[in-house]
């Protein structure tokens, strides 16, 4: 008989998950405690954008014509506990409020419900990004004969179907062969496609997850901090970063110097990622985070330098800036942390009029910034506008005419704060190009 699984917690992981889960030929029951979401969901709509996500659900939720009808969703942890085999824990652990630290206490009330109504003999499985030595703790809260394996996920918004179905790597913390064989037989279509498996302890089930980001922003803050040298130096920071990526030890992902990285994961969790070293009495060994950190946060302030320097270098008063990209990244409608809305609100704090544009992130920035002012697409935004700035790198911007917005601008400087435009383009068009970290043409 083929495994049931329970997905808890249907944000951005719990869902794609679920998804993943019927897509992988299991039957699937996903809980969530808000009743909208779980509404929204059985119709097989998602509450985010998210690439490839609402036709996976349209593809297994029940009762929604030609699906294979193995997803299902509910509000009931009675349900839950007698429906799974396995049941994997997707809630979401954000940065305390005013802390370093990571808010468990929905890691903790789904672990309260979950214990009471599990089977005998089922497992649990922790994907939430949580401190060290979680899973230690969890594991005490369940019953006898209920076990728990810890199972950290990597998935990227606006890759998180693809990067579900054909994962890197698959993790797992775990006590038992019994534990081990369940994940064996739930991953046992990417296994056979050969990803590879890494069977652990506990411990550092949780710890690769927060080094695997601390790596990954340790690497955006590098070429940052390149950036900002070679700002000073004359230098490009492109082509330097082209250069060393050619080294396969280095690798050329994950170079691209600009506004710095934002989002629900990467600065939360290098900040949770300290806190706890802290409490563990490592601490020394991540002050360098905080470094990556700062540098990040850096980047902001100086893009807003950059854009005031092309309005003439003193005050924002009267002046009119557009913002192309609200979100922390393409593909996303994600504004949380995001880079692009911090340096809008920084250069409307300082009197400049902002619009802002981005292809899916309106309504959640909206909802963030209600102060800033939103247009209905790029051209709309720039209209009028003495600067452009480039803050989130969707296809659409790399896609617009340059032509027909400076048709439109008061003053042709566009300044990329992603590195992605072709300043050939732009140029052409008769626009002035500015791109963090590399020389003025
Ligand atoms: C990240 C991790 O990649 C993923 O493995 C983990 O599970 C969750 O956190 P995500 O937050 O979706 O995923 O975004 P990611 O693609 O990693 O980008 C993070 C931020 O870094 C974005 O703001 C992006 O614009 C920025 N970034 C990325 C850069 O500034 N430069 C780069 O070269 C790459």
């Amino acid at each position: 008989m083929a495994l049931k699984i329970t997905v808890i917690g249907t944000g951005y992981l719990g869902a794609t998950h679920a998804a993943a889960m019927a897509e992988l030929g299991f039957e699937v029951l996903g809980l969530d405690v808000v009743p909208e979401k779980i509404e929204l969901l059985s119709t097989g709509r998602v509450p985010m954008y998210e690439p490839g996500l609402e036709e996976l659900l349209a593809k297994h939720v029940a009762g929604i014509e030609g699906s294979s009808g193995r997803l299902r969703f509910t509000t009931s942890w009675e349900e839950i506990g007698a429906f799974g085999d396995v049941h994997f824990v997707c809630v979401n652990t954000p940065q305390k409020h005013g802390e370093y630290a990571c808010d468990m206490s929905y890691v903790d009330a789904a672990f309260a419900s979950l214990a009471p109504v599990a089977r005998e003999g089922a497992l649990v499985v922790g994907k939430s990004t949580v401190p060290v030595g979680s899973a230690e703790r969890l594991s005490a809260l369940l019953p006898e004969g209920v076990e728990l394996a810890w199972n950290p996920e990597f998935l990227r918004e606006g890759f998180a179907v693809d990067d579900t179905l054909h994962p890197d790597r698959v993790v797992v913390g775990v006590r038992s062969e019994r534990a081990e064989k369940l994940l064996r037989e739930v991953y046992a279509v990417p296994l056979a496609e050969g990803t590879p498996f890494v069977v652990t302890d506990y411990p550092t089930a949780e710890l690769v997850k927060a080094s695997a980001n601390s790596f990954l922003a340790t690497k955006i803050s590098f070429i940052n901090a390149m950036a900002e040298v070679c700002e000073a130096a004359g230098g490009d920071v492109a082509k330097l970063a082209e250069a060393i990526g050619y080294d396969e030890r280095i690798g050329a992902k994950f170079l691209r110097a600009g506004i710095g990285f934002g989002g629900g994961c990467l600065p939360k969790d290098i900040r949770a990622f300290m806190a706890r070293a802290g409490e563990l009495g490592a601490d020394q060994a991540l002050t360098f985070l905080r470094e990556i950190d700062s540098i990040n946060m850096r980047r902001r302030g100086q893009m807003v330098e950059m854009a005031r320097e092309a309005v003439g270098g003193g005050s924002f008063l009267g002046k009119r800036v557009a913002v192309l990209g609200a979100t922390f990244k393409p593909d996303s409608d994600d504004v949380r942390d995001s880079p692009a809305l911090n340096v809008a609100g920084q250069i409307q704090l300082q009197g400049g009029q902002v619009t802002v544009y981005d292809p899916k992130g309106m309504e959640n920035a909206r909802r963030l910034f209600p102060t800033l002012v939103y247009a209905d697409s790029a051209l709309d935004a720039v209209r009028g506008a003495d600067v452009v700035l480039h803050l989130t790198e969707w296809r659409e911007f790399r896609e617009l005419s340059p032509e027909e917005l400076g048709a439109v601008a008061s003053s042709r400087v566009v300044l990329d704060g992603r590195n992605a435009l072709d300043p050939e383009r732009w140029r052409e068009a008769g626009w002035t190009y500015r791109a963090m970290g590399r020389p003025a043409a």
